[in-house]
């Protein structure tokens, strides 16, 4: 039986782990902690039926023995020092923040605004997308849990960005459900704000999360050094992404080339790595042809198996023709 903690467990990714990690066969879940509600019950805090204490982080960092794994659901910038302590006592670390999925403090002080004051600990972190770093994963013991809209977008390109198709440049139209921005109360993120509209916010080459895709994608293209034009979008649902990534095809690559990417493996299929054939219904890329009807995220939503995640994320890549094509609609 493993034993967790859940550092953050009344945000909404920490409420995700608490029913995960409840129903695990595997886990037990031994402290969670909160700021503002320390000292009561979580089903004070949520809907839930479960009665785990919520503590302090201090409280947590004094308990630490207890556990083998913590999981820190912090905003980024508080991560830091939770995982440098729990580190130092030799507890395996899954961080859900962004605090170490970036190389170098400089990298983290340029996106983040923030002077990192752990950067001894950054290269001991392994970004946790599995089906880039699945190997390194098995034994890591600090591992940093990708971002929201990177996840949709490096899921979808990364086959692409593998067999060296990517190109140059990548534009991502990117909507996700006002969840993603946590639970703190601010103002965009309230019913009549969100409700019936639909934000667009730190457009071009702003947002935060471009990083893992240059991190990702151009670290996996042969010699790759594509350009990311970024869209995100806050869309009037609680929870989920859809992204559409437009690719400009490279001469001699069809479309039905690219649509391997969501065909069986096989040994000729240069994207067979990324998609292993145990996954493959977890793979919810879409690759759309030319004027192909369009595609549901409904559709999508009924179809995603249960267990694997309460979210449900849509990656479509939408390709544009060589020249002599018209373009994709
Ligand atoms: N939401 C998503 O969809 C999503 C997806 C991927 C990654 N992430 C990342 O995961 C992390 C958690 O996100 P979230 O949406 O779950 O956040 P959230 O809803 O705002 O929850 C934050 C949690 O951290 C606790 N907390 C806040 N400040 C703290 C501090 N100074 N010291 C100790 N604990 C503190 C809060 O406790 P109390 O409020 O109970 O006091 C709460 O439990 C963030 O870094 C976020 O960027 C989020």
């Amino acid at each position: 039986m493993i034993k967790a903690g859940i550092a953050g467990a009344t945000g909404y990714t920490g409420i995700e782990l608490v029913q995960l990690l409840h129903r695990h066969p595997q886990a037990a879940l031994h402290w969670i902690t909160s700021v503002n509600s320390a000292g009561k019950p979580l089903s004070e805090v949520h809907a839930v039926p479960w009665n785990y204490p919520l503590i302090t982080l201090e409280e947590a960092y004094a308990r630490a023995a207890e556990v083998d794994v913590v999981f820190l659901c912090l905003p980024h910038g508080q991560s830091i020092t939770a995982a440098r302590t729990f580190a130092a006592a030799g507890i395996a670390v899954i961080d859900l923040s962004a605090d170490f999925r970036l190389q170098s403090a400089e990298a983290y002080r340029r996106w983040y605004g923030l002077e990192h004051t752990a950067p001894e600990l950054l290269p001991s972190f392994v970004y946790g997308l599995c089906e880039v770093n699945r190997e390194k994963l098995r034994t890591a013991r600090l591992i940093a849990v990708p971002g929201c809209y990177p996840t949709t977008v490096n899921l979808g390109l990364y086959p692409l960005a593998k067999a060296g198709w990517l190109g140059d440049r990548v534009i991502i139209d990117s909507k996700s459900g006002v969840s993603g921005a946590g639970r703190t109360a601010k103002q965009p993120y309230m019913f009549v704000e969100a409700n019936e509209n639909m934000t667009p916010y730190a457009i071009g080459y702003r947002h935060r999360h471009i990083a893992e895709m240059e991190l990702v994608l151009n670290g996996a293209a042969p010699g790759g050094a594509c350009h990311f034009t970024f869209s995100p979008h806050l869309l009037p649902a609680s929870r989920g992404i859809l992204s559409t990534m437009y690719v400009r095809a490279p001469d001699g690559v069809t479309e039905p080339r690219y649509a391997t990417c969501t065909a069986r493996p096989t040994p000729a299929n240069p994207l067979s790595t990324c998609c292993r054939p145990a996954s493959r219904r977890r793979c919810v890329t879409r690759c759309i042809p030319t004027g192909a009807p369009s595609a549901s995220p409904r559709m999508i939503l009924a179809i995603r198996p249960a267990g694997i995640s309460s979210s449900w994320q849509l990656r479509i890549i939408c390709l544009k023709a060589p020249a002599a094509r018209p373009c994709s609609a």
